[in-house]
């Protein structure tokens, strides 16, 4: 008997337990949006407060976390009570990171830290505390965002950035080899040019630079990269496992 579409497509995700990072902003908004209509339950977090309150998810009892996801001590607290509230963790999406643009000669030591800090060391961070609790029950599903940056050294990225964002990739390869015997599968999202509030420091000329290296002509939407993380954590990609994903119009093709 044929299956019917909405069977083979159901994502599986109605009241599982998900902690999106980023979430206040951008791909980790728009993430929040598509999971809320799956019918998961939500863990919002982010460092910036304000943001997270105004988010308009709708209040139907889900968690809005602020934490740094640099700092150990906060990720294991936040994803802690996110545990003890909900009962086990079994998706983690996660969107936080921060962008810069300056050339070579300019990056300093404090830059370099704080990128590596935040978009590199806090996806370390986040991994490792998410096995730990997926591991409890032996199921778990992550997706990471790396860069389109990761593949072609970025549009105007900063070193920290591109190197950051590269080093993504090994770390889902890396956490995908030790988690998958555990029953958690790991992939990774590189984004190519995507309408958010992180880009808005670039100019004019350097997203009409960024469309006309695009097959398709044109930047995405945070939704469009949303949605791509969502399948990923559903069951329609129950073997899809290590793998990085370019979500980025034709802009890098492997
Ligand atoms: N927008 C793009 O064009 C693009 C392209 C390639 C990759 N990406 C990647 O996609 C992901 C999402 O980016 P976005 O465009 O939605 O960015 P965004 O700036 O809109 O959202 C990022 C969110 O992360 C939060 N954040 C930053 N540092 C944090 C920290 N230390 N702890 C907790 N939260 C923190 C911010 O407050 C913000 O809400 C990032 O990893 C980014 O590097 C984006």
């Amino acid at each position: 008997m044929p299956r019917r579409g909405t069977d083979v497509l159901n994502s599986g995700l109605e009241g599982r337990v998900c902690i999106v990072t980023g979430a206040a902003s951008g791909i980790g908004r728009a993430c929040i949006e598509i999971l809320e209509g799956e019918g998961a339950k939500l863990a919002l977090v982010d460092n910036n407060a304000q943001a997270l309150e105004q988010h308009t998810v709708a209040d139907d009892g889900h968690m809005r976390l602020v934490a740094d996801i640099s700092d150990r001590a906060d990720v294991e607290r936040a994803f802690g009570e996110v545990r003890d509230h909900f009962g086990q963790i079994d998706v983690l999406i996660h969107s936080a990171g921060i962008y810069r643009i300056s050339k070579l000669p300019d990056v300093d030591d404090e830059e370099w830290d704080q990128i590596i800090d935040i978009n590199l060391k806090g996806t370390f961070l986040v991994c490792q505390t998410a096995v730990e609790h997926m591991r409890e029950h032996g199921d778990g599903r992550i997706v990471l965002f790396g860069s389109f940056a990761a593949r072609t050294g970025g549009l105007r990225a900063s070193a920290p950035y591109a190197a950051a964002k590269a080093g993504i990739g090994g770390l889902t390869r890396h956490v995908a080899a030790y988690a998958g015997p555990l029953g958690v599968r790991v992939n990774c999202i590189h984004p190519g040019f995507t309408f958010t509030e992180m880009n808005t420091i670039l100019n004019q000329e350097a997203r009409s630079e960024a469309f006309s290296r695009t097959p398709l002509g044109r930047g995405s939407q945070p939704s469009e990269q949303a949605a791509m993380a969502v399948v990923l954590v559903s069951d329609l990609a129950s073997f899809v496992h290590g793998a990085t994903l370019d979500v980025n119009g034709g802009m890098y093709m492997a």
